[in-house]
């Protein structure tokens, strides 16, 4: 499976772990920056990891700034995108297999890197249920 993970300043420390642990797992991890942890701006690479999954190049994302909201904000306002901010497990479980959310946000100022990774860990194993009320109430929105 191919993830595409992009971050800010604020979660550019946190990408780099979850990147090596990823990569360790075995998955083709794309990073769409940023490069450094100097200031920037979170909705260029939200917008620019949202386009990897609008293409279809990456099956999943995750977007990682100082507290997540940011990113989960920006990424929101493009088609097809079910972005989930999360920084448990009960909530990364659940955001795959009744939002079918494409891609996770965290907040590196909220979250620490053990956590994160089961975090992330959750959201990347866990399918959506494909549940009819969960792919109507989708559709809702959609
Ligand atoms: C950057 O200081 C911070 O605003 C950003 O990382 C993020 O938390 C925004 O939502």
């Amino acid at each position: 499976m191919k993830i595409v993970i992009g971050s800010d300043h604020g979660g550019y420390e946190l990408k780099l772990e979850i990147i090596k642990h990823l990569t360790e797992r075995g998955f083709e991890v794309k990073d769409i920056g940023c490069d450094s942890p100097a200031s920037c701006d979170y909705p260029i690479y939200a917008k620019a990891a949202v386009k990897e999954i609008q293409s279809g190049d990456a099956e999943l994302g995750i977007l990682i700034c100082g507290t997540g909201i940011g990113m989960s904000m920006a990424a929101n306002k493009e088609d097809g995108i079910r972005a989930a901010l999360c920084h448990d497990v009960f909530s990364a479980k659940a955001t795959r297999e009744h939002n079918d959310a494409n891609i996770l946000c965290m907040g590196a100022r909220v979250i620490g890197p053990g956590l994160a990774e089961l975090v992330v860990d959750t959201f990347l194993d866990t399918p959506f249920s494909n549940d009819e009320r969960h792919v109507r109430r989708i559709s809702l929105y959609s």
